[in-house]
């Protein structure tokens, strides 16, 4: 038996921010922008807007989409490093008021790669016939953790929320193997100091801006077209494919760049490798399930073909999985 995704779903917020919009707060140009990073928009949630907001309208859209309701859920996995708030579980806020009484709620905690760890929870949960159906969601509101005056980070994230309703196959597609990896030694290449044991919320910290996200981007990008390339082929080693059996590469969308070299280093073109960077930017663990789910509506992704996820992001953590769909 094998786990398979029965319905996508998505949502951003309204308030798009463009490169021209940053030039206002800090020094940068879109043309720099575009050209290093590919973006040329994000979306940004609204006062008040919460990880759980975006994170209820992906599942219902995803629910939808697989024909179920929100009581056949058994297990609610949402990946999201910016949760409403430390405790409870925003997993648990989202079972609540989806209505899906039946379901257990968890969070998972692995950044851009959050999404591509929950798919491995469901799936194996589902292949041991523990659980049937269910919810992984990557939700972020990354503009809750983006120092606005950083111009080396604020420039690249955006808020959204995917989703995917995970379901059992007998038949030969779906979810065929995932890979998962973490270096705790590279844990401060992008980081939150503060907020947890570690700095508590205090006067000093908040000074010190510890609440938000730091990132040595130059050494990141070098280790994750490496990292990105490896658990690609690994992947495909586990399945016994080639690069030419795959139809598309589905990555987490960090920077038009890191793309373009980790196509090339496979043996891909660009036209194999789906991408919504441009208009949300890096979406954190949402990113995958956001591309999926678009590539997904716009009949891109159809029956029988073969989809290699690759993601890499903070912890160090980088992974792969292999999707017959
Ligand atoms: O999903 C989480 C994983 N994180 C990532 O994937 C990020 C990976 N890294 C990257 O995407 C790139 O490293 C960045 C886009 C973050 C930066 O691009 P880069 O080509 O690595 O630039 P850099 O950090 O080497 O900086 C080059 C120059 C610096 O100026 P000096 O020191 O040469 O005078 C920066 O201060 O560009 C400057 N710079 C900017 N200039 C205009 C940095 N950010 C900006 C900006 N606008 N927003």
């Amino acid at each position: 038996m094998r786990s398979h995704i029965l319905g996508t779903g998505a949502y951003v917020p309204k308030q798009v921010l463009t490169n021209v919009d940053l030039e206002g707060l800090v020094e940068t140009s879109d043309s720099w922008i575009v050209e290093r990073t590919g973006i040329r928009e994000r979306r940004k949630a609204a006062p008040g807007e919460a990880c759980s907001d975006l994170g209820i309208q992906a599942a219902q859209l995803a629910l939808q989409a697989a024909h179920l309701q929100a009581d056949d859920l058994d297990l609610i996995v949402l990946a999201t490093c910016t949760g409403d708030s430390p405790l409870p579980s925003t997993a648990s806020l989202i079972q609540y008021r989806l209505g899906a009484t039946s379901a257990a709620a968890l969070d998972i905690s692995a950044a851009c790669c959050g999404f591509v760890y929950a798919l491995s929870v469901a799936d194996a949960y589902i292949r041991s016939g523990v659980y049937r159906h269910v919810l992984v969601i990557g939700s972020e509101v990354m503009s809750s953790i983006t120092d606005w005056t950083d111009r080396n980070t604020c420039v690249l994230f955006g808020d959204g929320a995917g989703a995917a309703v995970l379901g059992p196959t007998e038949e030969d597609r779906g979810l065929l193997s995932v890979h998962l990896h973490a270096d705790g030694r590279l844990s401060d290449l992008i980081c939150v100091p503060g907020g947890g044991s570690t700095y508590p919320v205090s006067e000093s910290m908040l000074a010190e801006r510890l609440q938000y996200v730091k990132m040595r981007g130059n050494e990141t990008f070098k280790i994750a077209v490496k990292t990105m390339e490896d658990a690609v082929r690994e992947a495909l080693d586990a399945q016994n494919m080639k690069v030419s059996d795959v139809d598309f590469l589905l990555p987490h969308q960090a920077n038009i760049r890191i793309l373009k070299a980790v196509a090339q280093r496979l043996g891909l073109s660009m036209e194999q490798v789906i991408l919504n960077l441009d208009r949300f930017g890096n979406t954190s663990a949402a990113s995958i399930p956001l591309a999926l789910d678009e590539a997904v509506r716009a009949g891109q992704i159809r029956p029988g073909c073969l989809i290699v996820l690759a993601a890499f992001g903070a912890g160090l953590t980088w992974a792969s999985g292999v999707i017959r769909w």
